[in-house]
Parts: structure tokens; sequence; C-alpha cells
């Protein structure tokens, strides 16, 4: 692997005004797989989050509330850090605004600056009379054109701006134009997306003003050591924080070796935030000396249902609801692979569901548990025979899973999906391995192989191979799943330790190993509009007098009537687990999932398909035969096959259907 490098990497930190807003976790979340994917590959990482409590707004809400501010303050803190605990956030270190080590640490930076001369000579802070709007919720002056009317509306925050006049003090952003130019269109400060990168410069042509860095109006502060009533502005003390968290006031060996001596210094970012972090911090930082970030990634807007996230009309997404429906490692996936980050994305419920049940559910639940199934059936729940690296079966094996070169390929496409941020790209190209390793069950048909004693040792090395096929997908979903790996892991007989380089070289799995127990991975659900189309189907309500089985049905071409159809219940059935009927040459006994309901079915199917085979497939039964008992097992419908050549081939469907769907 390629050597170790330092990273530091940031969240925004958060305003301490409300609860967390899933905006908040998705930034979060995402910092925290890149970290992870950089752990992952050897690095040296250390990541910060934190929150944001000082300014006129907190003061305003403490007030509302009776209490201190910092009580206040303690108590919104540790709803965050409870949230970040509960999604997995492995953070380095969670900074407040309120600490005193960041407090000191501002006062250096301030001190610096006090003293600071432009590039063209002048004081970098000054004393000057500042009047304009001012925005308290954005905490930042408004220019007028920006402006809603009538009513000089804030357009972030759809609240009137406030007619503001001071005495303050400035920095003098505008004799830092050239240098932001320079620094931004070299790419030693690289800004991601492109697109927003084109905008920062585009700020910049249009020339920058100073602004002022001091309030008088606001006590819940850093006062200002030159003029005690005046408290520096918030955003000069809360972008502080991605230094003074690191020890700046007291030159930490954190700070030397995480900000100055890093390889790369980014900030994670919304896109509402960018001018602040593009331009004010980077001109701050250098006016006062200290080495500027080096990249700094703003992620696109996350909307419900088409409409822009809002308290007030009640649009919003409650994370903890979230996890609390499908679990902190389907929030985690279904943020990150939804949609592409760095742009604008709508959340829906049924998209969420959706992608839960067909990409976590189906494709990597039932992998898992079909590799471990067989591996129990045909191996005694041990990890078989390593396979040799020239044997015939690898020829095999390499048309129908991927041979380790390959693995390395795969591997190596979706580390660097992650670097770029592309967590969309990188869950796509881990599941396309997927497919195609569920796709290679199907065409070896190990239990073909489990037949034939000649062929035992291909049948192991496919379960080998298979095996690892499904620890190495499952070590690269750990920045994003990071609980359902270790998971996974322990199924597969590994320690439960987060996944390290190691981890990522073919042939980890020791033959012989036993398996841990298997347990369900993502249990399929059913979606709101499939319950809902249940409870207004007049099929389940009012059941329907039992048809004639089809062999009883008229023959020679004699026509029916549709109501002589309606009188089938046809409907999706996904099979769950697939057994033989013990003495029965012909049947398997199925549990399928009928949407609303589990069912055990008989099918006469055992010579044509193995039970292994046909887990996880969606087929469609007869759902409101009378049951009947086959060699003493009872089956509750039929399945339908049509029958070629003496052999019979299941009714499967042309694209994913929810279990219990009508067929018509
Ligand atoms: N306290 C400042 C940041 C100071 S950093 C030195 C702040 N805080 S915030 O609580 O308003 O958080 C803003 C960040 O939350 C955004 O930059 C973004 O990362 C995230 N998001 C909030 N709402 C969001 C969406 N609807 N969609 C995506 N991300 C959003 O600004």
């Amino acid at each position: 692997m390629s050597e170790r490098r330092t990273y530091y990497l940031t969240t925004p930190i958060y305003y301490v005004n409300d609860v967390p807003h899933v905006g908040h976790a998705y930034t979060t979340i995402a910092a925290d797989a890149l970290a992870r994917s950089r752990k992952l590959r050897g690095h040296d990482v250390f990541l910060l989050t934190g929150t944001d409590e000082h300014g006129q707004n907190i003061e305003r809400i403490a007030r509302e509330r009776g209490i201190p501010e910092q009580q206040h303050c303690d108590e919104i803190a540790a709803v965050f850090r409870r949230l970040w605990d509960r999604l997995g956030i492995g953070y380095d270190r969670f900074i407040r605004t309120t600490e005193d080590v960041h407090k000191r640490g501002v006062l250096k930076l301030w001190d610096r600056l006090v003293g600071a001369r432009t590039p063209d000579g002048r004081e970098a802070i000054y004393r000057g009379k500042y009047a304009g709007w001012y925005c308290p919720r954005c905490e930042a002056f408004k220019d007028e054109d920006e402006l809603r009317q009538p009513g000089n509306v804030c357009p972030d925050h759809e609240r009137p701006c406030e007619w503001t006049e001071e005495e303050n003090f400035f920095f003098r952003l505008s004799a830092y134009e050239e240098w932001l130019k320079a620094q931004i269109e070299s790419g030693r400060l690289r800004i991601d997306p492109e697109g927003r990168r084109n905008e920062v410069l585009g700020v910049i042509r249009q020339g920058l003003k100073d602004f002022s860095v001091s309030r008088a109006r606001v006590k819940w502060g850093i006062p200002v050591p030159q003029q005690p009533d005046h408290v520096l502005y918030v955003w000069v003390d809360a972008l502080s924080n991605y230094v003074t968290a690191l020890g700046f006031a007291d030159d930490a060996p954190e700070y030397r070796k995480f900000w100055e001596g890093a390889d790369e210094r980014l900030h994670m970012l919304g896109k509402d935030i960018i001018r602040f972090h593009c331009l004010y911090w980077p001109a701050i930082l250098h006016a006062a000396g200290v080495p500027v970030p080096t990249r700094e990634f703003a992620q696109g807007w996350m909307t419900k249902d088409g409409k822009k996230l809002s308290k007030t009309t009640g649009n919003v997404i409650v994370t903890d609801t979230l996890i609390d429906r499908l679990g902190v490692d389907a929030v985690r996936y279904f943020l990150l692979r939804e949609g592409s980050y760095g742009q604008d994305w709508d959340f829906t419920d049924k998209a969420f569901v959706g992608r839960y049940n067909s990409d976590l559910a189906n494709d990597l639940g039932n992998l898992v548990s079909r590799a471990l199934t067989m591996v129990g059936r045909y191996c005694e729940g041990r990890v078989p025979t390593k396979p040799g690296l020239v044997a015939a079966v690898e020829m095999r094996f390499e048309e129908d899973l991927q041979l380790p070169g390959t693995v390395k390929h795969r591997t190596g496409v979706v580390l660097d999906s992650y670097e770029a941020l592309d967590f969309s790209g990188a869950l796509s190209e881990i599941w396309s391995w997927i497919a195609q390793l569920n796709q290679s069950i199907v065409n070896v048909t190990p239990w073909e192989l489990a037949k034939d004693p000649a062929r035992r040792q291909e049948l192991e090395a496919f379960l080998y191979r298979l095996l690892e096929a499904v620890r190495i997908a499952a070590v690269l979903v750990s920045p994003v799943m990071p609980g359902a790996t270790l998971r996974i892991l322990r199924m597969l007989g590994q320690q439960g330790a987060p996944p390290n380089p190691s981890d990522l070289a073919w042939g980890v799995l020791e033959p012989g190993t036993a398996l841990g127990a298997i347990e369900p991975l993502f249990p399929r659900v059913e979606t709101k509009t499939e319950a809902e189309a249940k409870e207004k189907s007049p099929v389940s309500d009012t059941p329907v007098p039992t048809p004639a089985p089809p062999a009883a049905a008229p023959a020679g071409g004699e026509k029916i009537d549709i109501a002589d159809f309606a009188k089938l219940e046809l409907r999706a059935a996904r099979i769950l687990e697939a057994e033989k009927v013990p003495g029965s040459k012909r049947l398997i006994k199925l549990q399928v999932d009928l949407g609303d309901e589990r069912r055990q079915v008989v099918a006469g199917i055992a010579e044509s398909y193995e039970p292994e085979a046909i887990v996880g497939r969606n087929v469609v039964i007869v759902a409101n035969l009378k049951p009947a008992k086959l060699m003493g097992v009872e089956s509750n419908g039929m399945v339908l096959a049509a029958s070629r050549d003496g052999k019979a081939v299941l009714c499967t469907f042309a694209a994913d259907v929810p279990p219990g769907t009508k067929v018509k």
C-alpha cells in the first residue's frame, strides 16, 4: 500500500440553537466515512467535529428558555454527541467553542492578527464604522441586493434583517484578493466540486469587501481584549476551532502534527458556508502567519420530497426516527448512496425503504446468507481448503467470480472513489461485485459439485473464494457501514476488530476456521405503499372461494370466464428458505415471504432445482389454495412453474416486485 500520510479532516461545528438536523448528520457521516476509508488504507487520520456555541442567537434562545447560556449549550452539545455516538461516528475530538482551550486559541490568533500587515503593507485589522443590514440568524451582514423585498428579508432565514450601525474592528479582506485567487487557481487551496471553485473565483472577481470582526451588542462570546465591551465576531470565533481543537493555544504536538505537518487539511462543509470557509478563513490564517487549509469540499443540499427541509412547514427528517426504523447502517448507507456527494439530492421515504430492501436485504443479505449456508452444509461450517493458484478450477473461477488480481483492481477502484469523496461511486462498484458474486453461485451450481465426490476440490475452491470475496466486500463497505462489516466478519469467524490494510489482502481466511452463527443482516421490511395496498386490497380482506387446481382446468382449449380467473389469488412470493423434503426425490419445502405473512409451501421442483439455488428468488404462487399435506408436510399454496423436457422452470419476474404483489 502507498506511504502513510497524515490527514486532518473536519466537519463544520454545528450551531446549538437547535437539536441536530439530518443535514448535520449527512456531513458528519460523510466525513466519518472518508476518515475510515483513509484509516483502512493505513493513513494517520484525525477527524474533528463539534459545536458552535457563541453568538446572539444562542443568547436569545437561552433567554427564551429562561436558563443560563452555558446550560443551554451543555444540553444541546450533549444531544449532538449522543447522536454521533449512535451513528457510529469515530471522531477524534469534539470541540466546543465554550471550552477554555478554544478561547485561549482564538485570542492567540487575534493577537497575531492585530499586529499583522496586509500584502500591501497596511494593518490587517482596523477600526471602522459599519452600517448595514444584519441577519442575526446568519450572524452576518447582508448586501442590499441579497435581501428579499419588501421587508429586507434574509433569503436563507426568511426573516427581516436589522439595520445596524456600529463602531467595529474590521478585517481587511480586500487586500487579499490577489493572494486568494492565486491560492485557488494554483490548486494550493483546492475547492471541490469544480462548480463551487468557479463560484468562489467569481466572487473574488467581483471584489471582496472588508468585514467587521467584532460585535458591540452581543454579550455571549469572547471579549475583544482591546475593547472588552465587544465580542469577537462569531464566525472568527467559530472558524478558529479548526486550529484551537488541536491545541493551537499551546503549540501542542497534535497541532504541529495534524495542522502544520499534515499532508492535507480538509474542511468538509455545506454550500451555505463557502464564503466563510473559502475566503474569510484562509485570508485570516494567512494574515496571522498560520498555514491555510489545503482543500475544502462543499456538499450538496438535501431536500425531502422535492421541498426544502423546514421545521416551520413540517418538512423534516428526524435522523433518530430513520435509525429506529432501519438501523444505523442503513441510514449511513442510504445517505451516502442515494445522492452524488457534492450535488443536491432529494430524500424520499420510498427510496430509503426501497434501497434497503433491494441493496441491503436482497443483494448483500442474500449473498452472505447463501455463502454461509453452503459452507455450513457442504464443509461442516468451516472455511474450506485454500485453492492453489494454478489449478484448473481457477479458470472456471475467473469466469464466475474474480481472481485475486481482479479483486485487487476492484479494491483500488473502491478506495480511490472514497478518496474522491465519491461515496455513491464506491458503493455502486461494491454492489456490482456483489451482483456478480450472486450470479456466480447460480453459474457454478455448487450443489451440483457437491453431488460428485470427484469434484470436491472444485467445490471447496469455489466456496473458499466466495467466502474471501464476501469478506473483502465487507471490508470495503466498512467506511460506510462499520457495524454491518463487523457482523459479517464475525459470521466468517473473524475477530471483531475494525479492519486494517492487511484485511484487504487476498487469502486471509484460514482453512478450518469455524464460522460464526448466521444472523439475519438486514431483514426485509414492508414499504408504506405495500402496506397500504394490502389494507385496501379486497383480496386479503375477502377470501375468494378456492378454485380447482390448474390440473383440473378445462381441457382442450375450452375458454373460461374472467370471473373464473378472478378466483385465483396469484401473488409474488420471495423464497426465504428451501430444503428438500426428507425421503422425497421431487419435493422441496419452501418458506416464503408473502409481504404480510410467512408461509410454508411445498413444490415438486427438487429434480430441477437445488434448494440453495432458489433462496432469494421471487416466484409466483397461488395463494388461496386449500392447505394440503404432501409426504406429510403441510403446503399452503402452490408455486407456478412451466415444464420443459420433464424439468420444472420457475415463473419469476422481469423486474423486482415486493413480496405479496398481486399477479393478474
Ligand atoms: N456553525 C456554522 C458552521 C461553523 S464552521 C466553523 C453553521 N452551523 S449549522 O448548524 O448551520 O450547520 C451547517 C452545515 O450543516 C452545512 O454547512 C451543512 O454541512 C449541513 N447542512 C445543514 N442542512 C443541510 C441540508 N439540508 N443539506 C445538506 N447539508 C446541510 O453553519
